[in-house]
């Protein structure tokens, strides 16, 4: 197809706003889905998705237009939605010429859809702005149109009104797609460059590598070069997705398409790279590279130790699919052995600790997750911490940690309450936008470290479900920050080492010692529960000897806890630990890490 026939295109949407509705709907009425092939949400492919209704890897599909008696493709590239993948989100966007910025008709604009939207800008993409839903009985799109249209500019009378699940207004959004976003440009004699906007692995074809053709044509059985590292591959297939896989003849400037050459680790067709031509290799990469840096850090254990290869095995599979995620060997006095685990942020962990239980049917746990601390020793040294547990305990010179700016969009009734909980997790206040006269943007720079601790759920119920988040990394700072250490009759269990603010210190210390002595049976004599920092003993509980006629009753903690504790445990698996002389039935350290 040549370009001028050519438009791509994304859409911009927030998590439940209808996008995978909205492309079923065009995939439908487009026909390069048939009717009788077409299931709901045809694009996300993985089971995961498909359950949990979010889409974690982006896709892109080829649609046939017709206008005004001329054949057009239009490429769909799918974009997650959430922040934890902004930077395959922001390759997705610099692979297209416009996008369309869906926003539910009764819901308004979220937090993730703005920081979207400025990355479109950024990348000078044509917006489309939809309303979707308008079928719903609480649809208010007139409203919302002006929202729109105060945002982005405009007329609230140019914000196009549709429903995925109707199909109404989806014709008339794809004419528009074509008369409004530009066609590609590029320089069909120049050598081949492509950039990688998307790498999947999959079982039976190896690493699949979606690809955006910028200059030059690459066609099949030609010898490729991933810039970056200058590694060669052979081409064994190269074609479009439509959105089946259809193998081509080559691809061309402005085309989206997918290249397998056999590699079995996407790390070695790394997102955001450029691909060329081995022959006549282009001497400029592509712009915008970056590996992605793992923001968050946690230990995975298996629940029974003798688990340990599969995991080992389970963590090399998904690496293969997912470059960004980093693990490495770790053993815990209190877990045994396990992963320290690097993810892009607290989704992206949700999503592989739940992958590996469900698809490799293993029984984990996982720490409280951390985040990236640098501490200078006393000798001025640098020691990178992603272990609580392996914080300095001498004295020290200082110790920064990553911040965000963080933006958070609620419906104004909520601003109080959301103020003081940043206040309490050491935001400090930006500014405030009014987007309409219903609904504020709050911008604050906030620790990671206190929004990897339940912000969200915490964001979540205070205003009832209406807030979103969205943040960004922006940089370091220095902070007055502490290790406390949970002793248990005077031995540090290292599980539950946390690095906190020397304020939050104490009531870290009070709940865990609260939280551990429900847990924790009698034994045949007294055991201290202390919170320690450094030597200095901030709380204490204590756990009184058995007394011979209260064995029956020895397994504390209340019965919707030991409830929890059972579902997790299998029947006939009471698992015991040693820290020191106390005996620790496993599930404690299970039920302490994961709080409530
Ligand atoms: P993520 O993949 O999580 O980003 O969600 P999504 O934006 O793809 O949303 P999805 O298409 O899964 O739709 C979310 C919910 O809204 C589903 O329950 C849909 O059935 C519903 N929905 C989507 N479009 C419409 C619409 O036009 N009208 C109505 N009434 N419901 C819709």
């Amino acid at each position: 197809t040549p370009p001028e026939r050519i438009r791509n295109f994304c859409i911009i949407a927030h998590i439940d706003h209808g996008k995978s509705t909205l492309a079923d709907r065009m995939l439908q009425i487009t026909g390069a889905v048939a009717d009788r092939d077409m299931r709901a949400q045809y694009l996300d492919r993985m089971d995961i998705e498909r359950e949990r209704g979010i889409t974690i890897k982006s896709q892109a599909v080829r649609m046939p237009w017709e206008q005004d008696g001329h054949a057009f493709a239009l490429n769909m590239i799918d974009t997650p939605g959430h922040v934890d993948f902004t930077y395959e989100v922001s390759r997705s966007l610099a692979a297209c010429e416009g996008a369309i910025l869906l926003v539910d008709a009764a819901q308004g604009i979220e937090a993730q859809t703005l920081a979207n939207l400025y990355l479109a800008l950024e990348n000078d993409l044509t917006i489309i702005p939809v309303l979707n839903k308008i079928d719903l009985p609480a649809a208010d799109p007139e409203r919302f149109a002006k929202e729109l249209a105060d945002l982005i500019g405009g007329s609230p009378d140019d914000v196009l009104r549709v429903s995925g699940k109707t199909g109404e207004g989806v014709e008339e959004l794809l004419d528009r797609l074509v008369a409004e976003i530009p066609a590609p440009k590029g320089d069909a004699d120049a050598p081949a460059r492509a950039m990688i906007f998307d790498s999947v692995y999959d079982a039976y074809r190896g690493v699949v590598t979606y690809v955006r053709m910028i200059d030059g044509t690459l066609s099949p059985r030609e010898r490729i070069q991933m810039m970056s590292t200058r590694a060669t591959h052979d081409l064994l297939e190269i074609g479009v997705s439509s959105p089946e896989p259809v193998p081509s003849k080559g691809l061309g400037v402005g085309e989206v398409g997918y290249l397998i050459t056999g590699v079995k680790d996407v790390r070695q067709s790394k997102v955001g790279d450029t691909v060329t031509g081995a022959r006549t290799p282009a001497t400029q990469a592509l712009a915008g590279y970056v590996d992605p840096k793992p923001m968050v850090y946690s230990g995975l254990y298996p629940i029974d130790a003798s688990d340990y290869p599969d995991l080992r095995e389970a963590l090399d599979k998904l690496k293969l699919s997912d470059a960004s995620l980093a693990y490495e060997p770790e053993t815990s006095v209190a877990l045994g052995f396990g992963f320290r685990c690097g993810f892009l942020g607290l989704l992206h962990l949700e999503i592989i600790t739940e992958r590996l239980e469900r698809e490799f049917g293993l029984d984990l746990i996982t720490t409280a997750p951390s985040v990236i601390y640098e501490v200078t020793t006393e000798t001025n040294e640098t020691i990178v911490v992603t272990n609580p547990s392996e914080y300095p305990d001498g004295k020290i010179n200082g110790v920064t940690e990553p911040i965000v700016k963080a933006s958070i969009l609620a419906p104004k009734d909520y601003v109080g309450t959301i103020m003081d909980l940043c206040q309490t997790r050491r935001g400090t206040l930006l500014g405030m936008d009014y987007l309409s006269e219903q609904r504020v943007e709050l911008k604050y720079t906030m620790p990671l470290g206190e929004i990897v601790f339940d912000f969200f759920d915490q964001l979540k119920s205070r205003t009832q479900g209406y807030a979103s988040l969205d943040y960004e990394p922006a940089g370091r700072q220095e902070a007055d920050l502490v290790k406390v250490d949970i002793l248990l009759q005077g031995d540090r269990v290292d599980a539950f080492s946390a690095i906190v603010h020397r304020e939050k210190a104490y009531a870290y210390g009070t709940t865990m010692t609260e939280r551990l002595r429900k847990l924790i049976p009698r034994q045949q004599f007294e055991v201290p529960i202390q919170a320690a920092i450094g030597a200095r003993i901030i709380a204490r509980e204590n756990i009184r000897a058995i007394r011979k006629d209260v064995l029956a009753k020895c397994y504390g903690g209340d019965i919707t806890r030991k409830r929890k504790l059972l579902e997790k445990q299998k029947e006939g698996k009471k698992r015991m630990k040693m820290v020191g002389r106390v005996e620790v039935p496993q599930n404690a350290f299970i039920a302490a890490l994961s709080g409530d």
